[in-house]
């Protein structure tokens, strides 16, 4: 394995900030966080956070609100462990683990909010239930998420917005709101200005950046 991922898992594995299999923590979390970040702050995740930018952005504009960022990749969580530790971020926690099992770290109504920031959007057909806007993933977040918790999706492709929409439609949910151009419409200022590696990219190959936020009803 490169030097460089070593020393990042090795990182990781001493940060008080990372969660991951190995640590007593990653066991007994679930119904714990508040006693975890001592404080009973709302609890919103950012799933696939990939380098943690919204996980970290957002909890220094909401410093009276706990931020955990999830992905299965260690050595990018380590860049958003290492940016809350420097900055002395205490309300930014990361868990290493696959998103299908995120009731195995939440209990019922643990968490506020839920932001997927450009996922993956998994073009092929046969490859649509493992979209993170797919009903079945829904319905886990629908389960740890207190009744009228707010999700919110902000994706570069056309197709992931569009197939989302549809589901939504199907779904209980209210007060949606949507924009397939965020840069140029009202809603702009919900997007914290944060933009991650992948919005970069995205927006410099010319693709509009589409954002939707709806509350999930139980
Ligand atoms: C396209 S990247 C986006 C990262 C980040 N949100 C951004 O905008 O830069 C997708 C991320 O999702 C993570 N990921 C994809 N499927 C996952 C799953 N089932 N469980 C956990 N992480 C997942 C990948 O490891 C990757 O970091």
């Amino acid at each position: 394995m490169a030097r460089q991922k070593l020393y990042k898992f090795a990182a990781n594995a001493k940060a008080k900030n990372v969660l991951e299999a190995g640590k007593p923590l990653f066991e007994t979390i679930k119904g714990n966080w508040h006693t975890f970040f001592e404080n009973s702050s709302p609890i919103v995740l950012e799933l696939a956070c990939g380098r943690g930018e919204y996980t970290t952005g957002l909890a220094q504009v909401y410093p009276d609100k706990n931020f955990i960022g999830i992905d299965i990749k260690g050595d990018r969580i380590w860049k958003g462990s290492t940016f809350a530790q420097e900055n002395n971020l205490q309300n930014v926690a990361f868990l290493r683990t696959l998103i299908h099992d995120l009731e195995k770290f939440f209990a019922e109504d643990e968490v506020s909010e839920i932001w997927l920031v450009h996922p993956d959007p998994r073009p092929k057909k046969k490859d649509a239930k493992r979209r993170l806007t797919h009903p079945r993933f829904l319905d886990s977040y629908r389960k740890i998420v207190k009744n009228e918790g707010i999700l919110h999706l902000k994706t570069d492709n056309t197709g992931l917005y569009e197939y989302s929409l549809e589901v939504l439609k199907t779904q209980k949910i209210e007060n949606l709101v949507q924009t397939a151009d965020l840069y140029e419409s009202p809603l702009y200022d919900l997007h914290h200005g944060i933009t991650t590696r992948y919005e970069k990219q995205f927006t410099k190959e010319g693709h509009k950046i589409k954002y939707l936020q709806c509350r999930l009803l139980k």
